[in-house]
């Protein structure tokens, strides 16, 4: 299905310098990466190119610096966990200039099966400046030169969304073009499941907002047979249905959006299954004053599906052949409140013969607190560019690849 070429479709790399774009924007707390998902994720693809001899450079963003050096945002982090799972020295280089000359030598002298990581990438105010800036040329052409101008691999599906100097830009300067594994099962599961669905589909949103998502579920009601909606954006579908939310989330400027919706999931014969009971509480935290309700009174905020919304939920789960999830039903960071995403969250999991996709920072955070991880077809790297791909959208970072 995919018409890019990949890593499988380079011939004769041995003893070259191959340029590999990966997304490394990890989350750090005092220097401490908390979760190894990306790292874990490009593994593959780098142990592919050592394998066949290629020299590797390897390079990603990590946080927003905005253009200057900020000691909490280097890959230093990354380069350390990176040799303890390739069990090979990665180099890195703590250069502010990403591709200074002390890099450029450290590239010339790689060796057959060596590893050497670029300094954050964002580090250079003209790395997300591609195609607005001349500047920014520059910058892509650096990068390209670090491998001679020959071949670069584009692993970073969670910046796929993103036309930045070291994914887009640098193809310009490099003759072979390709994805890697990682990128290339992104694109299977994703795709396969919104473009070829094995029916029944359906579509799990959540997380705080109705604009987050306005595209996807614009996109989805095109594609599934039902879809559910959980986590704070239900409440103004609700409001815009004429209920009370009380101190629920509410985008008031979006409630007609939100009668859109409904109206398109009739038109296109979608069951669209919004709550009808709430977990509710008075203030913003685990141990506040909390409630079952069928509908919120004044003072009280929603805060997760009630049970018979979860009742509702898994019942339409049930028999799902495949589901895309995107957003929790809830706060799920606070114990009292994460019922309603842990039961949907069991409901995917146990479906059998199913395609079961998660992607977007919140709902694979949860997937993972609640230790269903394993229990997933697939769980996406990507935050934006999953949602972007959802939304039906061309990424830029993958139509930057070589066409087979
Ligand atoms: C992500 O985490 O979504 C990607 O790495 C892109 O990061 P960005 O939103 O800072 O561009």
């Amino acid at each position: 299905m995919l018409s890019k070429k990949t890593v499988d479709d380079l011939s004769n790399i041995k003893g070259k310098k191959v340029l590999v774009r990966c997304d490394f924007n990890v989350p750090l707390k005092d220097g401490v990466i908390q979760n190894y998902n990306r790292i874990d994720g490009a593994i593959p693809t780098i142990k592919k190119l050592l394998d066949q001899g290629a020299k590797v450079i390897l390079c990603s963003h990590l946080g927003k610096p905005k253009g200057e050096p900020v000691p909490e945002m280097s890959l230093a982090p990354v380069a350390e966990a990176l040799t303890e799972r390739l069990g090979v020295n990665v180099k890195f280089i703590d250069d502010p200039k990403v591709t200074g000359v002390e890099t450029q030598n450290t590239a010339k002298e790689l060796k057959e099966g060596e590893v050497l990581l670029l300094q954050n990438t964002r580090y250079r105010v003209e790395e997300t400046k591609y195609g607005k800036e001349e500047s920014a040329e520059a910058y892509a052409k650096e990068l390209a030169a670090l491998c001679d101008n020959e071949i670069f691999v584009n692993d970073a599906f969670g910046t796929a969304h993103r036309a930045h100097c070291s994914n887009v830009g640098v193809t310009k300067y490099t003759k072979e073009n390709v994805v890697g594994y990682l990128m290339e099962k992104e694109i299977k599961f994703l795709g396969e499941a919104v473009e070829k669905p094995v029916r029944p589909f359906v579509a799990i949103l959540g997380g705080a907002k109705v604009s987050d998502k306005i595209a996807v579920i614009n996109n989805l009601l095109e594609k599934v047979d039902t879809l559910i909606i959980g986590g704070g954006m239900a409440y103004t579908f609700l409001k815009a249905q004429g209920q009370e939310v009380g101190k629920s989330l509410l985008e008031a400027d979006k409630m007609d959006y939100a009668l859109d919706m409904i109206k398109k999931a009739e038109e296109k014969n979608v069951k669209l299954l919004l709550p009808v009971d709430h977990v509710v509480g008075k203030e913003f935290s685990n141990d506040t004053e909390k409630a079952v309700v069928d509908s919120i009174e004044a003072g009280w905020s929603g805060f997760d599906i009630g049970p018979k919304t979860i009742a509702l939920y898994k019942e339409a789960l049930n028999g799902a052949k495949t589901v895309v999830w995107n957003g929790p039903m809830g706060v799920f960071e606070f114990d009292n409140f994460a019922q309603g995403t842990l039961e949907v969250c069991r409901a995917v999991a146990d479906l059998e013969d199913a395609t079961t996709v998660v992607g977007g920072g919140d709902s694979v955070n949860a997937v993972k607190r609640l230790g269903f991880a394993d229990k997933m077809t697939h769980i996406s790297t990507g935050g934006g560019a999953s949602l972007e791909f959802l939304e039906g959208k061309e990424l830029p970072g993958v139509a930057a690849a070589d066409n087979k």
